[in-house]
């Protein structure tokens, strides 16, 4: 059994509302009556030519269920953002979790997986030039940002540095809220990012970092949801 949160909210938050079955007819007209976009949420996607959104099963584009009464209904009306440049592609695993306010921004050519039963919590922001892979069972928390690339270009004795370098989160990371992530990093399964950490380095797996660089602050650790 994997340890997971999302992979089967409660059925009365499954009946899908017309949003849900709009978004799916538009986006995904072969296998609509699955519903393979499940939204009680606007979300704004622009493809560009030759872009892909890809959904293996079915991804919920909503506030988390215990959290619906807490926030406000403006708060949840949040929209999110998928945004994929030519030949750009997004592919999204079974049973994820997309909170209101996320954003995937995805240049020309570069290539962004998310796994299944993955949460990407309210505000966060993925942005990729090369290619971010995330995986199964992750728990990415409200405002974290990952970035394979600097976006600007670094000069260091007249040579030009590589701006951009694939990032890839390893399968049941746990990432605290506002934490970034930057170009090249691996995080290894089962580790955990601090609140508020800037990972530069590679995270071996079943380790706790955090800090601004992060810094390991823990060895050999597993988490579970809640
Ligand atoms: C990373 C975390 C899980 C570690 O918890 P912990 O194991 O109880 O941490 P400890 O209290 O043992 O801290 C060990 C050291 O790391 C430091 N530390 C812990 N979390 C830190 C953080 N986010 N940033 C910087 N330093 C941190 C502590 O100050 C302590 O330093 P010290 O030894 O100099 O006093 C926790 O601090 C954290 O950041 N949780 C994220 C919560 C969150 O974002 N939840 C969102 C829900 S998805």
């Amino acid at each position: 059994m994997p340890d997971s949160r999302w992979g089967m909210p409660p059925i009365s938050h499954q009946i899908p509302g017309l949003r849900s079955i709009i978004n799916s007819i538009r986006w995904f007209p072969r296998k609509f009556w699955k519903v393979p976009m499940f939204c009680n949420y606007p979300v704004k996607i622009h493809l560009d030519k030759e872009a892909v959104f890809s959904i293996d099963g079915r991804v919920f584009f909503m506030a988390l269920p215990e959290m619906v009464e807490a926030y406000s209904a403006k708060m949840a009306g949040c929209r999110s953002a998928i945004i994929i440049r030519e030949k750009g592609s997004l592919t999204v695993g079974d049973g994820t979790l997309i909170g209101p306010g996320v954003r995937f921004n995805i240049g020309q050519g570069a290539e962004v997986r998310v796994g299944s039963r993955t949460l990407l919590n309210e505000n966060c922001n993925i942005y990729s030039r090369e290619k971010v892979s995330i995986g199964d069972d992750c728990a990415i928390s409200w405002g974290v940002k990952i970035m394979d690339t600097d976006f600007h270009v670094l000069v260091r004795d007249g040579k030009r540095l590589p701006e951009s370098a694939p990032v890839v989160i390893e399968d049941h990371v746990w990432i605290g809220s506002d934490a970034t992530v930057l170009k090249g990093v691996r995080i290894g399964k089962n580790s955990v990012v601090g609140a508020g950490a800037v990972v530069t380095h590679d995270v071996p797996p079943g380790t706790v970092v955090a800090g601004n660089p992060a810094r390991f602050i823990h060895q050999e650790m597993s988490w579970h949801w809640m």
